[in-house]
Protein backbone atom coordinates (compact mmCIF):
# COMPACT_ATOMS: atom_id res chain seq x y z
CA UNK A 1 0.00 0.00 0.00
CA UNK A 2 1.58 3.62 -1.04
CA UNK A 3 2.22 5.44 2.11
CA UNK A 4 2.03 9.36 1.67
CA UNK A 5 5.23 11.01 2.65
CA UNK A 6 4.73 14.13 4.60
CA UNK A 7 7.16 16.99 5.30
CA UNK A 8 7.55 17.62 9.27
CA UNK A 9 6.10 21.11 9.94
CA UNK A 10 8.75 24.09 9.45
CA UNK A 11 10.73 24.89 12.54
CA UNK A 12 12.21 28.02 10.73
CA UNK A 13 11.69 30.15 7.68
CA UNK A 14 14.11 31.72 5.19
CA UNK A 15 13.76 35.61 5.42
CA UNK A 16 14.29 35.46 1.96
CA UNK A 17 11.65 32.46 1.14
CA UNK A 18 11.01 30.79 -1.46
CA UNK A 19 14.77 30.22 -1.87
CA UNK A 20 16.31 27.50 -3.72
CA UNK A 21 14.58 23.99 -4.54
CA UNK A 22 11.37 25.85 -3.11
CA UNK A 23 11.81 28.70 -5.14
CA UNK A 24 11.94 26.05 -8.50
CA UNK A 25 9.06 24.08 -6.85
CA UNK A 26 6.83 27.38 -6.91
CA UNK A 27 7.66 28.54 -10.35
CA UNK A 28 6.90 25.19 -11.60
CA UNK A 29 3.57 25.60 -10.22
CA UNK A 30 3.13 29.52 -10.68
CA UNK A 31 3.77 30.92 -14.15
CA UNK A 32 3.24 34.04 -12.87
CA UNK A 33 6.49 33.77 -10.17
CA UNK A 34 9.34 35.82 -11.22
CA UNK A 35 12.51 33.85 -11.11
CA UNK A 36 15.32 35.42 -9.54
CA UNK A 37 19.25 35.12 -8.31
CA UNK A 38 19.01 35.39 -4.30
CA UNK A 39 22.45 33.60 -3.70
CA UNK A 40 24.43 37.06 -2.87
CA UNK A 41 21.13 38.42 -0.94
CA UNK A 42 21.81 35.81 1.49
CA UNK A 43 25.33 37.26 2.27
CA UNK A 44 24.12 41.26 2.60
CA UNK A 45 24.33 42.70 5.81
CA UNK A 46 22.17 45.50 4.98
CA UNK A 47 21.55 47.95 8.02
CA UNK A 48 23.46 46.22 10.39
CA UNK A 49 25.72 47.42 12.90
CA UNK A 50 28.74 45.40 14.39
CA UNK A 51 32.14 45.59 16.04
CA UNK A 52 35.71 44.60 15.01
CA UNK A 53 38.32 44.51 17.89
CA UNK A 54 41.79 44.60 16.37
CA UNK A 55 39.99 47.08 13.56
CA UNK A 56 42.69 49.56 13.01
CA UNK A 57 44.88 47.21 10.96
CA UNK A 58 45.83 44.07 9.68
CA UNK A 59 42.96 41.10 9.67
CA UNK A 60 40.84 43.46 11.69
CA UNK A 61 40.12 45.88 9.18
CA UNK A 62 39.76 43.88 6.09
CA UNK A 63 37.41 42.20 7.98
CA UNK A 64 36.04 45.52 9.05
CA UNK A 65 36.15 46.73 5.47
CA UNK A 66 34.40 43.27 4.30
CA UNK A 67 31.33 44.08 6.35
CA UNK A 68 31.11 47.45 5.20
CA UNK A 69 30.67 46.03 1.48
CA UNK A 70 28.72 43.41 2.20
CA UNK A 71 26.42 47.00 3.27
CA UNK A 72 26.18 46.96 7.35
CA UNK A 73 25.20 50.31 8.42
CA UNK A 74 27.98 51.05 10.87
CA UNK A 75 31.07 48.92 12.07
CA UNK A 76 33.03 49.67 15.27
CA UNK A 77 36.54 49.18 15.20
CA UNK A 78 37.92 49.06 18.58
CA UNK A 79 41.89 49.02 19.05
CA UNK A 80 44.55 50.34 21.45
CA UNK A 81 46.06 53.89 19.47
CA UNK A 82 43.83 57.22 21.05
CA UNK A 83 43.74 57.58 16.41
CA UNK A 84 43.28 55.42 13.92
CA UNK A 85 46.22 54.98 11.56
CA UNK A 86 46.31 56.13 8.06
CA UNK A 87 45.39 52.94 7.02
CA UNK A 88 42.31 53.10 8.91
CA UNK A 89 41.50 56.25 7.59
CA UNK A 90 42.37 55.66 3.96
CA UNK A 91 39.95 52.81 4.53
CA UNK A 92 37.13 54.29 6.02
CA UNK A 93 37.49 57.26 3.21
CA UNK A 94 36.99 54.46 0.82
CA UNK A 95 33.79 53.14 2.76
CA UNK A 96 32.16 56.57 2.26
CA UNK A 97 33.19 56.32 -1.72
CA UNK A 98 31.27 53.19 -2.08
CA UNK A 99 28.40 54.77 -1.60
CA UNK A 100 26.22 52.11 -0.25
CA UNK A 101 25.08 54.25 2.96
CA UNK A 102 28.23 52.79 5.29
CA UNK A 103 29.81 54.07 7.63
CA UNK A 104 33.33 52.89 9.64
CA UNK A 105 33.76 54.15 12.94
CA UNK A 106 36.94 53.95 15.28
CA UNK A 107 37.14 53.78 19.26
CA UNK A 108 40.17 53.37 21.27
CA UNK A 109 39.22 50.62 23.54
CA UNK A 110 41.80 47.78 25.21
CA UNK A 111 40.10 44.77 25.06
CA UNK A 112 41.42 43.99 28.61
CA UNK A 113 39.05 46.33 30.14
CA UNK A 114 35.96 44.78 30.56
CA UNK A 115 34.04 47.25 31.72
CA UNK A 116 34.78 49.70 28.98
CA UNK A 117 33.92 47.35 26.00
CA UNK A 118 30.61 47.36 28.02
CA UNK A 119 30.23 50.23 27.92
CA UNK A 120 30.83 50.81 25.07
CA UNK A 121 28.51 48.39 23.33
CA UNK A 122 26.24 49.86 25.13
CA UNK A 123 26.62 53.55 23.79
CA UNK A 124 26.88 51.91 20.49
CA UNK A 125 23.28 50.20 21.23
CA UNK A 126 21.98 53.16 22.58
CA UNK A 127 22.74 54.88 19.12
CA UNK A 128 22.18 52.56 16.34
CA UNK A 129 19.12 50.91 18.00
CA UNK A 130 20.97 46.99 17.10
CA UNK A 131 24.05 44.85 17.37
CA UNK A 132 24.30 42.17 15.01
CA UNK A 133 27.89 41.26 14.39
CA UNK A 134 30.96 40.89 16.01
CA UNK A 135 34.48 39.91 15.56
CA UNK A 136 36.96 39.38 18.01
CA UNK A 137 40.07 39.75 16.07
CA UNK A 138 42.94 41.85 18.85
CA UNK A 139 45.67 39.38 19.40
CA UNK A 140 49.34 39.35 19.84
CA UNK A 141 51.86 37.09 19.51
CA UNK A 142 55.14 37.54 21.19
CA UNK A 143 58.88 36.13 20.73
CA UNK A 144 59.90 32.67 20.74
CA UNK A 145 60.31 31.01 24.39
CA UNK A 146 61.24 27.99 25.84
CA UNK A 147 58.43 26.61 27.23
CA UNK A 148 60.03 25.03 30.29
CA UNK A 149 60.85 28.50 31.73
CA UNK A 150 58.39 30.68 30.26
CA UNK A 151 57.42 33.36 32.81
CA UNK A 152 54.18 33.66 34.44
CA UNK A 153 53.66 37.65 33.61
CA UNK A 154 54.60 36.89 29.84
CA UNK A 155 52.01 33.93 29.75
CA UNK A 156 49.51 35.90 31.43
CA UNK A 157 50.13 38.89 29.22
CA UNK A 158 48.82 36.88 25.80
CA UNK A 159 46.27 35.21 27.68
CA UNK A 160 44.74 38.83 28.99
CA UNK A 161 44.52 39.42 25.06
CA UNK A 162 43.99 36.69 23.15
CA UNK A 163 41.60 34.79 25.69
CA UNK A 164 40.24 36.99 28.09
CA UNK A 165 39.87 39.66 25.73
CA UNK A 166 37.98 38.15 23.10
CA UNK A 167 35.47 36.80 25.84
CA UNK A 168 35.30 40.38 26.71
CA UNK A 169 34.74 41.56 24.12
CA UNK A 170 32.00 38.62 22.65
CA UNK A 171 30.56 39.56 25.92
CA UNK A 172 30.00 43.32 25.29
CA UNK A 173 28.61 42.88 21.64
CA UNK A 174 26.69 39.34 22.94
CA UNK A 175 24.69 41.71 25.89
CA UNK A 176 23.63 44.05 23.20
CA UNK A 177 22.25 41.34 21.12
CA UNK A 178 20.70 39.81 23.73
CA UNK A 179 18.90 43.42 24.71
CA UNK A 180 17.84 44.02 20.98
CA UNK A 181 16.32 40.19 20.57
CA UNK A 182 17.50 39.83 16.98
CA UNK A 183 19.93 37.07 17.01
CA UNK A 184 23.55 38.10 15.64
CA UNK A 185 26.96 36.48 15.22
CA UNK A 186 29.76 36.76 16.97
CA UNK A 187 33.10 35.02 15.29
CA UNK A 188 36.06 34.97 17.65
CA UNK A 189 39.64 34.78 15.56
CA UNK A 190 41.49 31.96 16.54
CA UNK A 191 44.45 30.47 14.65
CA UNK A 192 45.46 27.23 13.29
CA UNK A 193 47.49 27.71 16.04
CA UNK A 194 44.93 26.29 18.28
CA UNK A 195 44.79 23.03 16.87
CA UNK A 196 48.21 22.59 15.65
CA UNK A 197 51.73 23.52 16.51
CA UNK A 198 53.48 25.77 14.06
CA UNK A 199 56.70 23.87 13.31
CA UNK A 200 60.01 25.24 15.24
CA UNK A 201 58.23 27.67 16.83
CA UNK A 202 58.35 28.36 20.42
CA UNK A 203 54.75 30.00 20.92
CA UNK A 204 53.31 27.59 24.10
CA UNK A 205 51.31 31.18 25.34
CA UNK A 206 49.89 31.89 21.74
CA UNK A 207 49.08 28.73 20.79
CA UNK A 208 47.66 27.58 24.43
CA UNK A 209 45.25 31.21 24.18
CA UNK A 210 44.21 30.02 20.62
CA UNK A 211 42.74 26.48 21.74
CA UNK A 212 40.89 28.48 24.46
CA UNK A 213 38.95 30.40 22.28
CA UNK A 214 38.51 27.38 19.92
CA UNK A 215 36.29 25.94 23.52
CA UNK A 216 35.22 29.25 23.89
CA UNK A 217 33.29 29.71 20.90
CA UNK A 218 31.65 26.09 21.03
CA UNK A 219 30.95 26.58 24.80
CA UNK A 220 29.33 30.42 24.17
CA UNK A 221 27.30 28.60 21.10
CA UNK A 222 25.69 26.25 22.90
CA UNK A 223 24.55 28.70 25.95
CA UNK A 224 23.28 31.29 23.25
CA UNK A 225 21.91 29.07 21.10
CA UNK A 226 18.63 29.39 21.80
CA UNK A 227 18.38 33.35 21.55
CA UNK A 228 19.83 32.66 18.01
CA UNK A 229 23.05 34.50 18.91
CA UNK A 230 25.32 32.30 16.85
CA UNK A 231 29.35 31.91 18.23
CA UNK A 232 31.97 30.68 15.50
CA UNK A 233 35.76 30.39 15.10
CA UNK A 234 37.51 31.22 12.84
CA UNK A 235 40.91 29.93 12.47
CA UNK A 236 43.42 31.41 9.41
CA UNK A 237 46.78 29.90 8.67
CA UNK A 238 50.06 32.32 7.80
CA UNK A 239 49.24 35.71 6.47
CA UNK A 240 51.15 38.35 5.93
CA UNK A 241 50.51 41.05 8.59
CA UNK A 242 52.28 43.56 11.23
CA UNK A 243 51.69 40.44 13.33
CA UNK A 244 53.81 38.27 10.75
CA UNK A 245 56.28 40.89 9.57
CA UNK A 246 57.63 40.47 12.89
CA UNK A 247 59.51 37.15 11.90
CA UNK A 248 59.44 37.24 7.64
CA UNK A 249 60.90 40.74 7.67
CA UNK A 250 63.45 39.65 9.72
CA UNK A 251 63.95 36.03 8.88
CA UNK A 252 63.18 36.34 5.30
CA UNK A 253 64.09 32.27 4.74
CA UNK A 254 60.73 31.35 6.54
CA UNK A 255 58.67 32.64 3.64
CA UNK A 256 59.85 29.63 1.87
CA UNK A 257 59.44 27.69 5.09
CA UNK A 258 55.81 28.97 5.78
CA UNK A 259 54.61 28.54 2.19
CA UNK A 260 55.76 25.00 2.27
CA UNK A 261 53.86 23.84 4.89
CA UNK A 262 51.05 24.11 3.00
CA UNK A 263 49.56 22.16 -0.31
CA UNK A 264 49.11 25.50 -1.92
CA UNK A 265 52.85 26.87 -1.55
CA UNK A 266 52.42 30.22 -0.29
CA UNK A 267 51.22 32.18 2.47
CA UNK A 268 47.75 33.67 2.60
CA UNK A 269 46.51 37.43 1.87
CA UNK A 270 44.53 39.42 4.50
CA UNK A 271 41.46 39.86 1.52
CA UNK A 272 41.54 36.07 1.65
CA UNK A 273 39.68 36.07 4.80
CA UNK A 274 36.86 38.62 3.07
CA UNK A 275 34.49 35.96 1.86
CA UNK A 276 34.29 33.36 5.01
CA UNK A 277 33.57 36.65 7.01
CA UNK A 278 30.88 37.65 4.81
CA UNK A 279 29.14 34.19 4.82
CA UNK A 280 29.77 33.82 8.97
CA UNK A 281 28.65 37.19 9.38
CA UNK A 282 25.20 37.08 7.16
CA UNK A 283 22.34 35.17 6.78
CA UNK A 284 24.21 32.34 4.43
CA UNK A 285 25.21 30.93 7.32
CA UNK A 286 21.89 31.10 9.92
CA UNK A 287 22.41 27.09 10.54
CA UNK A 288 26.05 27.14 11.78
CA UNK A 289 27.15 27.78 15.56
CA UNK A 290 29.89 26.35 17.17
CA UNK A 291 32.02 25.18 14.54
CA UNK A 292 35.85 26.45 13.92
CA UNK A 293 36.89 27.36 10.47
CA UNK A 294 39.83 26.51 9.44
CA UNK A 295 40.78 29.33 6.01
CA UNK A 296 45.06 27.72 5.99
CA UNK A 297 45.71 27.15 2.97
CA UNK A 298 45.21 23.38 4.24
CA UNK A 299 48.51 23.81 6.51
CA UNK A 300 46.29 22.14 8.77
CA UNK A 301 45.94 19.02 6.51
CA UNK A 302 49.54 17.72 6.55
N1 LIG B 1 48.42 37.02 10.55
C1 LIG B 1 48.30 35.72 10.72
O1 LIG B 1 49.01 34.92 10.07
C2 LIG B 1 47.31 35.18 11.68
C3 LIG B 1 47.06 33.80 11.65
C4 LIG B 1 46.14 33.27 12.54
C5 LIG B 1 45.48 34.09 13.42
N2 LIG B 1 45.73 35.42 13.43
C6 LIG B 1 44.98 36.23 14.39
O2 LIG B 1 44.32 37.25 13.72
C7 LIG B 1 44.11 38.36 14.60
C8 LIG B 1 44.59 39.63 13.91
O3 LIG B 1 46.01 39.52 13.73
P1 LIG B 1 46.83 40.31 12.61
O4 LIG B 1 47.65 39.31 11.91
O5 LIG B 1 45.93 41.20 11.88
O6 LIG B 1 47.82 41.12 13.58
P2 LIG B 1 48.03 42.69 13.79
O7 LIG B 1 49.10 42.75 14.81
O8 LIG B 1 48.24 43.37 12.50
O9 LIG B 1 46.64 43.17 14.38
C9 LIG B 1 46.27 42.95 15.70
C10 LIG B 1 45.56 44.17 16.21
O10 LIG B 1 45.14 43.92 17.55
C11 LIG B 1 45.37 45.10 18.30
N3 LIG B 1 45.50 44.81 19.72
C12 LIG B 1 46.50 44.17 20.36
N4 LIG B 1 46.29 44.18 21.67
C13 LIG B 1 45.12 44.84 21.88
C14 LIG B 1 44.39 45.20 23.04
N5 LIG B 1 44.82 44.89 24.28
N6 LIG B 1 43.23 45.89 22.88
C15 LIG B 1 42.81 46.23 21.64
N7 LIG B 1 43.46 45.94 20.51
C16 LIG B 1 44.62 45.26 20.63
C17 LIG B 1 46.67 45.65 17.71
O11 LIG B 1 46.88 47.01 18.06
C18 LIG B 1 46.47 45.41 16.24
O12 LIG B 1 45.84 46.50 15.59
C19 LIG B 1 44.89 38.03 15.88
O13 LIG B 1 43.99 37.51 16.85
C20 LIG B 1 45.84 36.94 15.43
O14 LIG B 1 46.24 36.10 16.48
C21 LIG B 1 46.64 35.99 12.58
Amino acid sequence: MATQSSAPPAQSISPLAPIGVSAAIEAASNPGFQAKVKIFDEFALNDRVGIVSGGNRGLGLEMALALCEAGARAIYCFDLPAEPSEEWNQTSAYVKKLGNGSRLEYAQIDVRDQQALWDKAKEIGDREGRMDVCIAAAGILKTHTDCLTYPAQQFKDVLDVNTNGVLFTAQAAGQQMRRFGNGGSIILIASMSGSITNRDHAWVSYNSSKSAVLQMARSMACELGPERIRVNSLSPGHIYTSMTAAYLDTQPHLLDKWSNLNPLGRIGRPDELRGVIAWLASDASTFCTGSDILVSGGHHAW
